[in-house]
């Protein structure tokens, strides 16, 4: 908790540590009331500081009760040494020493599930960023690289596995009842890759052959209970181990790679060196129990963790200003392996959207921060969308600049030049750059500057002298000290197509021949223009094909146009994003009609067009279903300048009943071959079968809207008779959302009876009556905050009731009279003395109160001002609140 003015954090301030730590020697006793740690560091000056007189050493700690301190093995007193609430300083005497600590933590109060902290019956960590601070005194820093070799004993019936990272060295058994392990990593880590597990769980095995011969041992640890759904993990972690190999030439280094599953846990998973720590829902999948999506998340997140041993672990950040050095690359990284294994399409425009919608949003709030942040109150509040997902799309920038060959060069320079470094994106794009001869230097802006750049094009055909001109106006919107910015680099991939749909030959102006029929531009000034030659009819662009750069496309295409490219692009992502674009404007039209009290009449070319796909039994089935899918509410209220939360909502659930039936036909067919063939397979999770299962439920959840008897009977008997989750929730979900009152109550109460000993498909239980748009969703969410299955204590449930409902169900939650965000602040305040991270993120849709009308503004602003007045405010929940009302 805060006790004084919080402290700001600047990257300008950066200083090297005053002094390293070579060795670290840990051993933990864990008994149930409280846990022993000692440390033994092996510690030097740091050779680059200047030599002279010895700096005060300052080592971190938080909430740790000192029981004894020596230097070289010279017992420490009183006088000997300073403690404050965060920190320990002492006086070192020689350039070279050692320092042994003793504390007592207490894992089994630690509700905040940072540092050493219980999930249940065992004993985990999780130090990301700064969480080692409250298991032992350390340099909790990233660059500080250490060795370490860990000790853990534990009762022997309670605990019979004991792990951490590295090799295992050595155990043996204690007369008491108690045993013990000793864990040995010899690769240098920072402290946030500390990890340890103590608990009773059962393991599946594997092995992997690494491309140079080495035998690696596989291992997923789990709760007993779960050891029939670790299978899909197990696959994805092989698939990721030879994607790495083969895509960027990065083999595993220990002799085996661990992860355990932990059901309490802030985030999705974490790399920690060799032992990586996972919250179970990214782990547990098997067909009864977790959706398409639910195994597609966990083969992104195994790969994501596994592919940080290289980007993270072997070449760490420098400071935590960095993060997106590991987190923006490793995104990048692990959305190219899902691309491989699925459909790179379908995984691009899944991609985009998620961008759009959210991390749009956070770079137009009051949080809106560069990709490399200047300065941050906790960092923990800066694992945010803009460093993971825009900085992926950073690094995916700097790919399409430089081809794929030369960003593979640049990735194994960087790789081999800062092995064992902590390093920053400097020296990344550094890397890049020499390996290829490249200057990126006002590329980097995308680094420094926050902010979502728009890009507005115009066009100038000359039919006589057969030229076509492109201009291009970039400009970014001020963020939070930032009121101007600087041009970026903005690669624009794009085609030119011909009358009947081809894509012309590309010459430009002053080039000696044409050069394909889609290629990248650099757009690097605030206008510029690019002509084309040889251009004998007015084509229709194509722009920023495959989204190439993270901005705001402005070009003023009719409807005609945008049915033109959904059929004809050979861009597979640009043929989704025109079909996006048709029905962003037709909506719009409706959202206006509803405004000003008319009755609602919808453009049927937007019919014709989504008819025209469903009949054409050639195409990609998961297309088809993205195409079928309206843009979101969240999406649609990221784009307008006052969100309309009700007309937006009235809008788009009239356009879906016109769609239900003027395509009752086509849909009703293509959902009765899709359910047939999944009554005749079994469940495969494969991207064919994901991609026809996703078009299935799309059809129902339209054909429901009908309101049809034979339709509900359909659904029922999917919800009866599937054999997989997938079907079922889906199933589940549209009945939540439909009139069938009875149907739905029965529905509700048999999957629960059914899966109550489940916590993960609870979650999805709750998330989907949370979701649901139909009246009285605070009600709802208030009386399932009594059920049995849920609890404050576990972020996976905060997330899937309270937060669904404040993100996913938007007419609800920003009910006129308040009460949405009423309900959410008292959850915040109760969540920033419990766990202050969750607290935090849960808080983030009180913080948009800029995109709503002026009473719904004062109603967030009164919230967050009741937070800000709550008392003892966690540094999290202070930095998101002062700022949004800043
Ligand atoms: N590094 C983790 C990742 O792969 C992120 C993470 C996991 C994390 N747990 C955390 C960050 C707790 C902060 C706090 O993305
Ligand atoms: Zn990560």
């Amino acid at each position: 908790m805060r006790t004084e003015q919080p402290k700001v954090i600047h990257l300008k301030d950066y200083q090297a540590p005053e002094y390293l730590i070579d060795e670290t020697h840990l051993t933990f006793e864990l008994h149930e009331d409280r846990t022993l740690v000692h440390a033994q560091l092996v510690m030097r000056r740091n050779p680059q500081q200047p030599a002279g007189k010895l700096p005060p050493l300052e080592l971190h700690g938080q909430e740790l009760e000192l029981i004894s301190l020596a230097l070289d093995d010279r017992e420490l007193g009183l006088g000997d040494y300073q403690v404050s609430a965060d920190t320990l300083t002492l006086q070192p005497t020689a350039e070279r020493f050692v320092i042994d600590s003793s504390v007592v933590i207490h894992p089994e109060r630690n509700t905040a599930l940072e540092g050493l902290y219980k999930s249940g019956k065992m004993f985990c960590t999780q130090c990301e960023a700064e969480g080692f601070r409250k298991i032992t005194y350390y340099l909790d820093r990233p660059d500080v690289m250490s060795t370490f070799t860990t000790t853990v004993s534990a009762d022997k019936q309670r605990y019979p596995i004991l792990l951490s990272n590295g090799n295992p060295l050595a155990s043996g058994e204690e007369d008491d009842g108690r045993h013990w392990a000793t864990w040995e990593d010899p690769f240098r880590k920072p402290a946030y890759l500390f990890a340890l597990v103590a608990g009773d769980l059962w393991c599946v095995e594997d092995s992997f052959t690494t491309l140079s011969g080495r035998e690696v041992a596989l291992r997923i640890y789990v709760e007993p209970e779960n050891i029939d759904k670790c299978q899909h993990a197990m696959d994805s972690l092989k698939r990721s181990m030879k994607w790495d190999e083969e895509v960027y030439g990065r083999e595993y280094d220990l002799d085996i790679f661990m992860i355990v599953a932990v059901n309490d846990f802030n985030m999705g998973a974490m790399e920690n060196k060799g032992l990586n720590i996972f919250n179970s829902s990214a782990v547990l999948a098997r067909a009864e129990t977790a959706t398409d999506a639910a195994h597609q998340r966990v083969e992104a997140i195994v790969a994501h963790e596994y592919f940080h041993n290289w980007s993270g672990n072997r070449v760490t950040c420098r400071d935590w200003f960095q993060l997106s050095l590991k987190e923006g690359f490793t995104v990048f990284r692990d959305a190219g392996f899902s691309a491989d294994m699925n459909s790179p399409t379908v995984k691009r425009i899944e991609d985009v959207a998620y961008l759009r919608t959210y991390q749009f949003a956070e770079d137009a709030g009051p949080m809106a921060h560069s990709v490399r942040p200047e300065s941050f109150i906790e960092i923990s509040n800066f694992y945010t969308l803009t460093v993971y997902e825009k900085g992926a799309e950073v690094v995916r920038m700097i790919q399409t600049l430089l081809g794929k060959d030369g960003f593979r060069k640049g990735s194994d320079l960087y790789f081999e030049r800062h092995d064992g470094q902590a390093v920053t994106v400097d020296d990344f794009v550094k890397a890049m750059e020499d390996a290829n001869g490249a200057d990126l230097s006002q590329f980097k802006r995308w680094y420094s500057q926050a902010g979502t750049p728009r890009l507005a094009v115009s066009e100038e055909y000359d039919a006589a002298a057969q030229t076509y001109r492109l201009t291009f106006r970039q400009s970014c919107p001020p963020t939070p000290g930032q009121p101007s910015k600087q041009p970026f680099v903005i690669p624009v991939e794009l085609g030119l197509l011909a009358a009947d749909g081809s894509d012309l030959p590309l010459r430009l102006e002053g080039e000696a021949a044409a050069q394909g029929r889609s290629r990248v531009l650099a757009v690097t000034e605030a206008e510029q223009s690019f002509t084309f030659v040889d251009v004998a009819e007015r084509p229709l662009p194509s722009l920023l094909r495959g989204f190439s750069a993270p901005v705001k496309l402005e070009f003023a295409y009719d409807r005609d146009q945008l049915m033109f490219l959904m059929q004809h692009d050979s861009d597979g992502f640009n043929r989704w994003e025109a079909g996006q674009q048709l029905s962003v404007q037709v909506l719009g039209e409706l959202v206006g009609q509803h405004q000003r009290g008319e009755a609602l009449a919808m453009d049927e070319r937007l019919l014709a067009a989504l008819r025209t796909l469903l009949g054409n039994e050639s195409l990609d089935a998961a297309m088809v279903a993205e195409m079928l899918s309206l843009p979101s509410e969240a999406y649609l209220t990221e784009l307008a300048e006052v969100a309309d939360v009700d007309a937006i909502h009235a809008a788009r659930e009239f356009a879906r009943r016109r769609i239900a039936e003027a395509l009752f036909e086509p849909l009703w067919q293509r959902y009765q071959a899709n359910r047939a063939v999944s009554r005749a397979t079994p469940y495969v999770a494969t991207a064919e079968h994901f991609a026809r299962r996703a078009l299935q439920n799309i059809a129902l959840s339209y054909l429901m809207l009908s309101e049809k008897a034979e339709v509900l009977e359909a659904c029922l008997e999917q919800f009866d008779q599937a054999d997989n989750m997938t079907e079922r929730l889906t199933a589940l979900a549209v009945l939540v959302n439909s009139p069938f009152a009875a149907e739905r109550d029965q529905a509700l109460a048999a999957f629960a009876e059914h899966f109550k000993d489940n916590p993960l498909v609870m979650d999805q239980w709750f998330s989907v009556q949370a979701g649901s748009p139909l009246p009285g969703g605070l009600e709802r969410v208030r009386h399932l905050m009594n059920h049995p299955a849920f609890t404050l204590k576990n972020p996976n449930k905060v997330r899937a009731l309270i937060g669904a409902f404040a993100n996913q169900n938007l007419v609800n939650f920003h009910r006129a009279d308040g009460s949405g965000y009423r309900f959410l602040a008292d959850q915040v305040i109760t969540l920033n003395a419990m766990n202050p991270q969750i607290a935090s993120r849960l808080l983030a849709p009180l913080t948009r109160w800029r995109k709503y009308d002026a009473a719904r503004q004062a109603l967030m602003k009164h919230e967050l001002e009741r937070i800000l007045a709550s008392g003892e405010l966690s540094s999290d929940v202070y930095e998101v609140v002062s700022k949004s009302l800043a």
